[in-house]
């Protein structure tokens, strides 16, 4: 194993400085098992933000299924193999009805783009109504449809086709409180109303059903539905990007936009779907992928080989083997209670919100005036990565701390994370 100084040497002189490393003092991580990482003293630290590796680091079943069928064999979809048939079947075992056919692709970029496409060629319109704070993927295409990304750092502002709704926020978003929703809609309807007043027609309605890196936004109640419908009405499809949030993590569902009571035209997936290996996938109706199949063969190379769809596939199993969806529900629930305790002996709390094991707490300086803490929540993720436990933050004004653990997290967990945060508040 090369030492820590030699790998910070290589990585300065042969990685983009674009990629960004955690930590004021970065970690040299060296393995993982379960929920937890380790680094090369050997210190172990609580993983409370790896979403992708979703049934544990290292899992014994994921390895035993990669390493298997990569003995067997690994080639692109053009042969018949039992592998794609089988792991799509039980895939759309979790889908509603209507959304039962696969495109495999790589990742929650490559995912997105695709799912644009088919709803440019559906819709014949490239019109594209996104949520402001949203993130949607690395890709041109998906940069342009997140303001997240377009409106950060380095970003080149709005583009043209692209219409930013306000951030469903009912904390500190343009409309506050639990009526805010149909004020939320409106806004969502003046947009549709100023694309038909340009003569064109919308194409999509681009969303999470629970905002991720917008700062861990649960969406008022009902928004989803009614904004679904007036998409529909308008002829738009509704894409619902399940790239954070799938595969059991809000606890109560297997699928974000289930909280919300709908189903989407085009769901995304990618991330949790292969516990760390690039799978993702794109899933809509057979009528919307019919009608994309007009003779441009689709082709991806590494997309839904065998060893891809033997790993997500395995992930399905484990996820219902060791009760994950319910453990996110339970334990999600006493984490969120926890930390509902922690905002009212430290103020700096503002908000405690998520779903299952898919949660965010806001500082703030002041109930009122709302202003948000950056610099108090990085130093907060850098105290409690000291402690052992990993962290980071984001949203729009990045003091949202968030945590999205693997699944397998516990009560324990729970109690750790919060008695230690309890300490670093009191200490801030
Ligand atoms: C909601 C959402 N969509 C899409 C993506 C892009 O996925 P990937 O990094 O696999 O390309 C991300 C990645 O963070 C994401 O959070």
């Amino acid at each position: 194993m090369l030492d820590k100084d030699k790998v910070q040497k290589l990585r300065k002189k042969f990685i983009s400085q674009s990629f960004s490393l955690s930590y004021w003092k970065p970690l040299y991580i060296t393995h993982g098992r379960g929920q937890y990482l380790y680094d090369d003293k050997g210190k172990k630290y609580l993983d409370a933000i790896n979403n992708i590796q979703h049934v544990g680091h290292s899992h014994p079943k994921v390895l035993e299924a990669t390493i298997s069928q990569l003995k067997k064999l690994n080639t692109n979809t053009r042969y018949l193999n039992d592998e794609i048939g089988k792991y799509a079947e039980k895939l759309i075992s979790k889908m509603p009805k209507n959304l039962n056919t696969c495109f495999f692709t790589n990742s929650g970029s490559e995912s997105n783009d695709l799912a644009l496409r088919i709803a440019h060629n559906h819709t014949r319109s490239k019109e594209t109504i996104v949520l402001d704070g949203a993130y949607h993927g690395h890709l041109i295409s998906l940069i342009e449809i997140s303001p997240y990304k377009f409106n950060g750092p380095g970003g080149a502002g709005v583009g043209k086709n692209v219409h930013v709704a306000p951030t469903p926020d009912i904390f500190r978003g343009k409309y506050r409180g639990d009526n805010a929703c149909d004020q939320y809609v409106t806004e969502i309807k003046k947009i549709i109303l100023n694309i038909h007043n340009s003569n064109k027609s919308i194409s999509t309605f681009f969303s999470e059903a629970i905002m991720g890196c917008g700062g861990q936004i649960i969406l008022p109640k009902r928004f989803l539905k009614k904004t679904y419908a007036l998409v529909r009405k308008n002829s738009g499809l509704c894409i619902a990007d399940e790239v954070q949030i799938g595969f059991g993590r809000t606890g109560s569902h297997f699928w974000g936009f289930e909280t919300q009571n709908v189903v989407p035209d085009i769901i995304t997936i990618g991330k949790s779907m292969g516990n760390g290996h690039p799978i993702s996938a794109c899933i809509t109706t057979k009528e919307i992928a019919n009608n994309f199949n007009n003779g441009m063969e689709y082709f991806n190379s590494f997309g839904g080989n065998p060893v891809s769809c033997a790993i997500g596939h395995s992930v399905l199993k484990i996820i219902e083997e060791e009760g994950l969806q319910n453990n996110a529900r339970e334990v999600g629930n006493l984490l969120k209670k926890l930390l509902n305790q922690l905002k009212i002996i430290h103020p700096i709390i503002g908000d405690v919100r998520g779903k299952g094991l898919f949660l965010g707490i806001e500082l703030v300086d002041d109930a009122v005036k709302l202003n948000p803490l950056p610099h108090v929540a990085e130093k907060i993720i850098n105290k409690m990565k000291d402690k052992g436990i990993l962290l980071s933050t984001d949203g729009p004004n990045n003091n949202v701390i968030k945590i999205k653990p693997p699944m397998v997290f516990n009560q324990q967990n729970a109690y750790f994370l919060t008695e230690n945060l309890d300490l670093v508040l009191s200490n801030i």
